[in-house]
Protein backbone atom coordinates (compact mmCIF):
# COMPACT_ATOMS: atom_id res chain seq x y z
CA UNK A 1 0.00 0.00 0.00
CA UNK A 2 1.10 3.42 -0.39
CA UNK A 3 1.89 6.19 1.75
CA UNK A 4 1.12 9.69 2.10
CA UNK A 5 4.85 10.40 1.26
CA UNK A 6 4.42 8.81 -2.24
CA UNK A 7 0.87 9.73 -2.60
CA UNK A 8 1.94 13.15 -2.50
CA UNK A 9 4.52 13.02 -4.82
CA UNK A 10 3.47 15.42 -7.14
CA UNK A 11 2.97 18.12 -4.67
CA UNK A 12 6.56 17.77 -3.42
CA UNK A 13 7.84 18.02 -6.89
CA UNK A 14 6.31 21.49 -6.93
CA UNK A 15 8.96 22.51 -3.80
CA UNK A 16 11.37 19.85 -4.39
CA UNK A 17 13.95 23.10 -4.67
CA UNK A 18 13.27 24.52 -1.25
CA UNK A 19 12.25 21.26 1.37
CA UNK A 20 15.19 18.62 1.79
CA UNK A 21 13.31 14.88 0.56
CA UNK A 22 14.23 14.19 4.47
CA UNK A 23 11.66 16.47 5.44
CA UNK A 24 8.89 15.70 3.06
CA UNK A 25 7.69 12.78 5.54
CA UNK A 26 6.81 14.54 8.05
CA UNK A 27 4.92 17.46 5.73
CA UNK A 28 2.53 14.44 3.83
CA UNK A 29 -0.05 13.24 6.11
CA UNK A 30 -1.20 16.81 7.06
CA UNK A 31 -1.50 18.02 3.32
CA UNK A 32 -3.30 14.76 2.58
CA UNK A 33 -5.75 15.28 5.66
CA UNK A 34 -5.82 19.07 4.95
CA UNK A 35 -6.62 18.73 1.68
CA UNK A 36 -9.46 16.24 2.00
CA UNK A 37 -10.84 18.39 4.85
CA UNK A 38 -10.84 21.42 2.55
CA UNK A 39 -13.41 19.34 0.22
CA UNK A 40 -15.26 18.01 3.35
CA UNK A 41 -16.19 21.58 4.83
CA UNK A 42 -15.93 23.69 1.82
CA UNK A 43 -13.11 25.68 2.98
CA UNK A 44 -10.08 28.01 1.05
CA UNK A 45 -7.22 28.30 2.58
CA UNK A 46 -5.32 32.15 2.15
CA UNK A 47 -1.81 32.31 2.67
CA UNK A 48 0.33 34.88 2.79
CA UNK A 49 3.50 35.26 1.04
CA UNK A 50 5.57 34.92 4.04
CA UNK A 51 4.15 31.38 4.67
CA UNK A 52 6.52 28.31 4.49
CA UNK A 53 6.72 26.56 1.40
CA UNK A 54 4.47 23.43 2.37
CA UNK A 55 1.82 25.71 3.31
CA UNK A 56 2.01 28.37 0.12
CA UNK A 57 2.64 26.28 -2.61
CA UNK A 58 1.03 22.89 -1.70
CA UNK A 59 -2.06 23.70 0.93
CA UNK A 60 -3.12 27.11 0.00
CA UNK A 61 -5.87 28.03 -2.60
CA UNK A 62 -4.91 31.89 -2.67
CA UNK A 63 -1.74 33.43 -2.08
CA UNK A 64 -0.52 36.78 -2.05
CA UNK A 65 0.38 40.03 -0.92
CA UNK A 66 -1.87 41.94 2.11
CA UNK A 67 -4.01 43.62 -0.43
CA UNK A 68 -4.60 40.90 -2.76
CA UNK A 69 -5.69 38.54 0.12
CA UNK A 70 -8.61 41.19 1.35
CA UNK A 71 -9.41 41.53 -2.80
CA UNK A 72 -9.74 37.40 -2.53
CA UNK A 73 -11.10 37.63 0.33
CA UNK A 74 -14.16 39.30 -0.75
CA UNK A 75 -14.42 37.33 -3.47
CA UNK A 76 -13.81 33.39 -2.26
CA UNK A 77 -16.32 30.86 -2.59
CA UNK A 78 -16.53 29.16 0.42
CA UNK A 79 -18.05 28.39 3.78
CA UNK A 80 -14.93 28.50 5.49
CA UNK A 81 -11.63 30.38 5.15
CA UNK A 82 -8.32 29.81 6.74
CA UNK A 83 -6.04 32.49 7.27
CA UNK A 84 -2.44 31.41 6.95
CA UNK A 85 -1.25 34.47 8.00
CA UNK A 86 -1.63 36.35 11.00
CA UNK A 87 -4.47 37.97 12.87
CA UNK A 88 -5.33 41.33 11.08
CA UNK A 89 -5.10 39.99 7.80
CA UNK A 90 -8.07 37.13 9.18
CA UNK A 91 -9.76 40.01 10.78
CA UNK A 92 -9.78 41.76 7.31
CA UNK A 93 -11.38 38.56 6.21
CA UNK A 94 -14.11 38.22 8.04
CA UNK A 95 -14.68 42.21 7.96
CA UNK A 96 -15.32 41.57 4.02
CA UNK A 97 -17.25 38.05 4.59
CA UNK A 98 -19.25 38.68 7.72
CA UNK A 99 -21.85 34.61 7.01
CA UNK A 100 -18.51 32.71 6.52
CA UNK A 101 -16.99 31.11 9.19
CA UNK A 102 -13.24 32.78 9.26
CA UNK A 103 -10.69 30.52 11.17
CA UNK A 104 -6.95 31.96 12.07
CA UNK A 105 -5.25 28.60 13.23
CA UNK A 106 -3.04 30.00 15.85
CA UNK A 107 -4.45 32.99 17.94
CA UNK A 108 -1.20 34.08 18.62
CA UNK A 109 -0.39 35.16 15.50
CA UNK A 110 -0.19 38.77 15.70
CA UNK A 111 2.09 41.85 14.44
CA UNK A 112 4.46 44.46 16.12
CA UNK A 113 2.77 47.19 13.64
CA UNK A 114 -0.57 46.26 15.15
CA UNK A 115 0.74 46.20 18.20
CA UNK A 116 1.51 49.65 18.10
CA UNK A 117 -1.50 51.52 18.45
CA UNK A 118 -4.62 51.54 19.97
CA UNK A 119 -8.60 52.88 19.14
CA UNK A 120 -8.01 55.18 21.69
CA UNK A 121 -4.61 56.81 20.34
CA UNK A 122 -6.06 57.30 16.77
CA UNK A 123 -9.38 59.16 18.65
CA UNK A 124 -6.35 61.85 20.39
CA UNK A 125 -5.13 62.31 17.13
CA UNK A 126 -8.14 63.63 15.32
CA UNK A 127 -8.27 65.89 18.75
CA UNK A 128 -4.86 66.90 17.78
CA UNK A 129 -5.20 67.50 13.99
CA UNK A 130 -9.00 68.11 13.24
CA UNK A 131 -10.11 67.63 9.99
CA UNK A 132 -6.51 65.68 8.39
CA UNK A 133 -7.81 62.58 7.21
CA UNK A 134 -6.38 58.95 8.64
CA UNK A 135 -4.96 56.08 6.08
CA UNK A 136 -4.74 53.45 8.45
CA UNK A 137 -2.22 50.46 7.15
CA UNK A 138 -4.10 47.08 7.10
CA UNK A 139 -1.74 45.98 10.10
CA UNK A 140 -4.18 46.74 12.44
CA UNK A 141 -6.71 45.60 14.66
CA UNK A 142 -10.78 46.18 13.64
CA UNK A 143 -10.82 48.77 16.50
CA UNK A 144 -8.32 50.29 15.32
CA UNK A 145 -9.35 50.51 11.07
CA UNK A 146 -12.91 51.80 12.79
CA UNK A 147 -11.25 54.95 13.74
CA UNK A 148 -10.09 55.47 10.48
CA UNK A 149 -11.48 56.99 7.21
CA UNK A 150 -9.46 54.82 4.74
CA UNK A 151 -6.77 51.75 4.86
CA UNK A 152 -4.23 51.02 2.70
CA UNK A 153 -1.22 48.53 2.01
CA UNK A 154 2.28 48.58 1.11
CA UNK A 155 0.82 47.93 -2.48
CA UNK A 156 -1.31 51.03 -2.62
CA UNK A 157 -0.50 53.22 -0.15
CA UNK A 158 0.68 55.84 -2.53
CA UNK A 159 -2.16 55.92 -4.50
CA UNK A 160 -4.69 55.62 -1.39
CA UNK A 161 -2.43 58.78 -0.03
CA UNK A 162 -3.45 60.53 -3.32
CA UNK A 163 -6.91 59.64 -3.67
CA UNK A 164 -7.92 62.11 -1.11
CA UNK A 165 -7.05 65.28 -2.79
CA UNK A 166 -6.03 66.94 0.16
CA UNK A 167 -2.47 68.32 1.42
CA UNK A 168 -2.07 66.69 4.61
CA UNK A 169 -3.15 63.27 5.81
CA UNK A 170 -2.28 61.25 8.65
CA UNK A 171 -0.47 57.73 7.78
CA UNK A 172 -0.16 55.46 11.11
CA UNK A 173 0.65 53.34 12.17
CA UNK A 174 4.42 52.01 10.16
CA UNK A 175 6.65 54.79 10.79
CA UNK A 176 8.99 53.65 8.22
CA UNK A 177 6.02 53.27 5.19
CA UNK A 178 5.19 56.44 5.60
CA UNK A 179 8.66 58.16 5.10
CA UNK A 180 9.07 55.91 2.19
CA UNK A 181 5.58 57.20 0.76
CA UNK A 182 6.00 60.61 2.01
CA UNK A 183 9.96 60.63 -0.43
CA UNK A 184 7.82 60.05 -3.37
CA UNK A 185 4.10 62.46 -3.17
CA UNK A 186 3.89 65.99 -2.29
CA UNK A 187 0.76 65.13 0.27
CA UNK A 188 2.26 66.03 3.42
CA UNK A 189 2.61 62.94 5.80
CA UNK A 190 2.01 63.25 9.51
CA UNK A 191 3.42 59.93 10.80
CA UNK A 192 3.19 57.59 13.90
CA UNK A 193 6.34 55.62 15.84
CA UNK A 194 4.98 51.97 14.64
CA UNK A 195 7.46 49.66 12.85
CA UNK A 196 7.68 46.00 11.70
CA UNK A 197 9.73 44.15 13.97
CA UNK A 198 11.37 42.43 10.77
CA UNK A 199 12.04 45.60 8.41
CA UNK A 200 13.06 47.38 11.07
CA UNK A 201 16.59 45.14 11.56
CA UNK A 202 17.77 45.74 7.82
CA UNK A 203 20.43 48.13 7.46
CA UNK A 204 22.44 50.24 4.99
CA UNK A 205 25.53 48.34 5.73
CA UNK A 206 23.79 44.97 5.31
CA UNK A 207 23.03 45.96 1.58
CA UNK A 208 26.68 47.54 1.16
CA UNK A 209 27.78 43.97 2.43
CA UNK A 210 26.05 42.19 0.09
CA UNK A 211 26.82 44.46 -2.72
CA UNK A 212 30.42 43.54 -2.04
CA UNK A 213 30.07 39.75 -1.84
CA UNK A 214 27.53 39.16 -4.37
CA UNK A 215 28.55 41.65 -7.24
CA UNK A 216 25.70 42.23 -9.60
CA UNK A 217 23.26 41.36 -7.24
CA UNK A 218 19.75 43.26 -7.10
CA UNK A 219 18.46 44.64 -4.32
CA UNK A 220 14.40 43.94 -3.81
CA UNK A 221 13.60 45.99 -0.03
CA UNK A 222 10.09 46.19 1.36
CA UNK A 223 8.79 49.56 2.28
CA UNK A 224 8.18 48.58 6.11
CA UNK A 225 12.22 49.00 5.81
CA UNK A 226 13.87 52.38 7.31
CA UNK A 227 14.23 54.69 4.43
CA UNK A 228 17.69 55.21 3.85
CA UNK A 229 17.86 50.43 3.14
CA UNK A 230 14.79 51.90 0.34
CA UNK A 231 16.99 54.33 -0.88
CA UNK A 232 20.30 51.67 -1.18
CA UNK A 233 17.96 49.21 -2.83
CA UNK A 234 17.39 48.90 -6.41
CA UNK A 235 13.54 48.43 -6.13
CA UNK A 236 10.82 48.89 -3.31
CA UNK A 237 7.50 47.60 -3.48
CA UNK A 238 5.13 45.08 -1.62
CA UNK A 239 5.78 41.75 -1.21
CA UNK A 240 3.71 41.10 -4.41
CA UNK A 241 5.49 43.55 -5.77
CA UNK A 242 8.98 42.31 -5.29
CA UNK A 243 7.85 38.90 -6.48
CA UNK A 244 6.60 40.26 -10.24
CA UNK A 245 9.47 41.99 -10.17
CA UNK A 246 11.86 38.89 -10.07
CA UNK A 247 9.55 37.27 -12.48
CA UNK A 248 9.17 40.33 -15.30
CA UNK A 249 13.25 41.31 -14.62
CA UNK A 250 14.42 38.08 -14.14
CA UNK A 251 18.03 39.34 -12.28
CA UNK A 252 20.42 37.08 -12.70
CA UNK A 253 20.97 36.78 -8.58
CA UNK A 254 18.40 39.19 -6.49
CA UNK A 255 18.23 39.55 -2.70
CA UNK A 256 15.07 40.06 -0.49
CA UNK A 257 14.99 42.68 2.49
CA UNK A 258 11.79 40.93 3.85
CA UNK A 259 10.62 37.80 6.02
CA UNK A 260 12.47 34.60 5.23
CA UNK A 261 9.99 32.64 3.59
CA UNK A 262 9.50 34.81 0.78
CA UNK A 263 12.41 34.08 -0.92
CA UNK A 264 11.69 30.26 -0.73
CA UNK A 265 8.47 30.84 -2.26
CA UNK A 266 9.33 33.27 -5.33
CA UNK A 267 12.55 30.51 -5.67
CA UNK A 268 10.34 27.54 -6.64
CA UNK A 269 8.58 29.66 -9.48
CA UNK A 270 12.07 31.11 -10.88
CA UNK A 271 14.35 28.51 -11.00
CA UNK A 272 16.49 30.41 -13.15
CA UNK A 273 17.32 33.09 -10.48
CA UNK A 274 19.89 32.98 -8.18
CA UNK A 275 18.65 34.18 -4.51
CA UNK A 276 21.06 35.61 -1.69
CA UNK A 277 19.03 34.97 1.68
CA UNK A 278 19.72 37.05 4.15
CA UNK A 279 16.39 37.90 5.55
CA UNK A 280 14.70 37.83 9.27
CA UNK A 281 12.45 35.97 10.39
CA UNK A 282 8.67 36.98 11.53
CA UNK A 283 7.88 34.88 14.41
CA UNK A 284 3.89 35.85 14.53
CA UNK A 285 3.81 34.36 10.39
CA UNK A 286 6.00 31.29 11.91
CA UNK A 287 3.36 30.83 14.42
CA UNK A 288 0.98 28.86 11.30
CA UNK A 289 1.97 25.05 10.67
CA UNK A 290 0.45 22.46 8.73
CA UNK A 291 -0.53 20.90 11.74
CA UNK A 292 -2.44 23.81 12.83
CA UNK A 293 -3.98 24.30 9.90
CA UNK A 294 -5.45 20.67 9.93
CA UNK A 295 -6.81 21.51 13.63
CA UNK A 296 -8.11 24.17 12.44
CA UNK A 297 -10.46 22.75 10.02
CA UNK A 298 -10.87 19.27 12.35
CA UNK A 299 -11.90 21.52 15.40
CA UNK A 300 -13.36 24.91 13.71
CA UNK A 301 -10.99 26.55 15.49
CA UNK A 302 -10.32 29.83 16.27
CA UNK A 303 -12.94 31.65 14.80
CA UNK A 304 -12.16 34.84 14.13
CA UNK A 305 -15.33 37.19 15.59
CA UNK A 306 -15.44 41.22 15.63
CA UNK A 307 -17.72 43.03 17.51
CA UNK A 308 -20.45 44.51 15.12
CA UNK A 309 -20.66 47.86 16.48
CA UNK A 310 -16.84 47.87 15.31
CA UNK A 311 -17.56 45.55 12.19
CA UNK A 312 -19.35 47.91 10.07
CA UNK A 313 -17.14 51.33 10.54
CA UNK A 314 -13.97 49.36 9.99
CA UNK A 315 -15.50 47.63 6.86
CA UNK A 316 -16.18 50.99 5.86
CA UNK A 317 -12.44 51.67 5.79
CA UNK A 318 -11.55 48.48 4.01
CA UNK A 319 -14.12 49.04 1.13
CA UNK A 320 -12.91 52.24 0.44
CA UNK A 321 -9.67 50.95 -0.24
CA UNK A 322 -10.56 48.65 -2.15
CA UNK A 323 -13.18 50.68 -4.46
CA UNK A 324 -10.14 52.59 -5.51
CA UNK A 325 -9.77 52.46 -8.72
CA UNK A 326 -5.82 53.08 -9.34
CA UNK A 327 -4.72 50.98 -6.44
CA UNK A 328 -1.20 51.26 -7.83
CA UNK A 329 2.04 49.52 -6.28
CA UNK A 330 4.67 51.51 -4.52
CA UNK A 331 7.06 51.33 -7.22
CA UNK A 332 10.36 53.53 -7.19
CA UNK A 333 11.98 52.36 -10.26
CA UNK A 334 10.07 50.73 -12.61
CA UNK A 335 5.85 51.23 -12.67
CA UNK A 336 4.49 47.36 -12.28
CA UNK A 337 1.06 46.04 -11.00
CA UNK A 338 0.58 44.04 -8.17
CA UNK A 339 0.68 40.46 -9.30
CA UNK A 340 -1.89 38.19 -7.54
CA UNK A 341 -0.93 34.74 -8.12
CA UNK A 342 -3.48 32.08 -7.31
P1 LIG B 1 2.56 43.02 2.04
O1 LIG B 1 2.47 41.54 1.73
O2 LIG B 1 1.23 43.67 1.85
O3 LIG B 1 3.65 43.67 1.28
O4 LIG B 1 2.87 43.17 3.60
C1 LIG B 1 3.95 42.68 4.22
C2 LIG B 1 3.72 42.36 5.62
O5 LIG B 1 4.54 42.60 6.45
C3 LIG B 1 2.51 41.72 6.02
O6 LIG B 1 2.57 41.42 7.33
FE1 LIG C 1 3.83 42.34 11.28
FE2 LIG C 1 6.26 42.66 10.28
FE3 LIG C 1 5.42 40.20 10.87
FE4 LIG C 1 4.37 41.53 8.78
S1 LIG C 1 6.46 40.85 9.00
S2 LIG C 1 3.26 40.39 10.36
S3 LIG C 1 4.42 43.65 9.53
S4 LIG C 1 5.74 41.87 12.35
Amino acid sequence: MLNASTRTAALYDRVRRVIPSIEWPAFADDIEAILDLKRQRNAVILAHNYQTPEIFHCVADIVGDSLALARKAMTAEADVIVLAGVHFMAETAKLLNPQKTVLIPDLRAGCSLADSITAEDIRLLRQRYPGVPIVTYVNTSAEVKAESDICCTSGNAKAVVESLGVPRVIMLPDEYLAQNIAAQTDVQIIAWKGHCEVHERFTPTDIRQLRENHPGVTVLAHPECPPEVVAEADFSGSTAAMSDYVGRQKPARVVLMTECSMSDNVAVEHPEVEFIRPCNLCPHMKRITLANIRAALEQNRHVVTIDPQIAGRARLAVERMLGLADATPLDRFAPASPKVHQ
